[in-house]
């Protein structure tokens, strides 16, 4: 297992304790990824498993308090890292003859945050890039789905926990919130969003259909 973070004491720390390997890595920089993903092939010989988990709070709103440096910085973490991700493990993962993907995304990514709206929309983005990237992925045996948990009990909540838990919130235990990475890794979906809320089983989140386009004469086109 190879275990990648910007922050390279703290990654250092975690890899040792897992018994796996370390890679500096910022996951908003194109040329690091692919570098970092080719390295991690070459240590193990081959990827099987691939878990784009890195993520931001955004730390402004669109309003008054827009700032342009922390939109720019939330985006190119929450989504080009994924997309850079994905796109760097394909070749590696068509050589295993297939694998699997998980992306965080979040409980953000499928309904509207308040709190965070960019942090949304960028979820919102990693969700429907996953749904997509599902089907296309199929037949090279790539498996890739989003893992959507609600609030859970880490670093990024910090500023956040007080009002949760004035507000009675639940919050997801990190064991809880693993072992459902777990559960998705080992699953055999494919372009799905699962939902982990607090208390309750993780489940693949089910979307409406939207509704089809109709005739000029008001005949749903077939
Ligand atoms: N904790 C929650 O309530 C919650 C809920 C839904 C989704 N998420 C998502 O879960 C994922 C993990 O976050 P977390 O809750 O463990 O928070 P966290 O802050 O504890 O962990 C985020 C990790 O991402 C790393 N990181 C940040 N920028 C990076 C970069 N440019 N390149 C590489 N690594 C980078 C950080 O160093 C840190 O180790 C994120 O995608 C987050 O958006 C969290």
């Amino acid at each position: 297992m190879v275990l990648c973070d910007i922050d390279e004491a703290g990654g250092r720390a975690v890899a040792e304790e897992l018994g796996a390997s370390f890679l500096r890595c910022d996951v908003s920089s194109y040329d690091e990824v692919v570098a970092t993903t080719a390295a991690a092939e070459q240590v193990h010989g081959g990827l099987d498993l691939v878990f784009l988990n890195a993520g931001v709070a955004t730390g402004c709103g669109v309003a008054d308090d827009f700032d342009p440096l922390a939109y720019r910085r939330a985006m190119a973490v929450n989504l080009d890292g994924v997309v850079f991700g994905v796109h760097a493990a394909i070749p590696a993962l068509r050589r295993r003859g297939g694998g699997t993907v998980v992306a965080t995304a979040s409980m953000a990514g499928l309904t509207s945050a308040p709190f965070d709206p960019v942090y949304s929309a960028n979820k919102h983005a990693v969700v429907g890039l996953v749904r997509s990237l599902g089907p296309v992925l199929r037949p090279s045996g790539i498996r890739v789905n989003a893992f959507c948990p609600g609030f859970a009990e880490t670093a990024i909540l910090t500023g956040l926990r007080e009002m949760l838990l004035a507000a009675g919130t639940p919050i997801i235990g990190v064991d809880v919130a693993g072992r459902s990475v777990l559960q998705i890794l080992d699953s055999p979906e494919t372009g799905q969003a699962f939902l982990l809320q607090a208390g309750r089983e993780l489940m693949v989140y089910r979307f409406r259909g939207i509704p089809g386009p109709l005739t000029e004469s008001g005949e749903p086109v077939r």
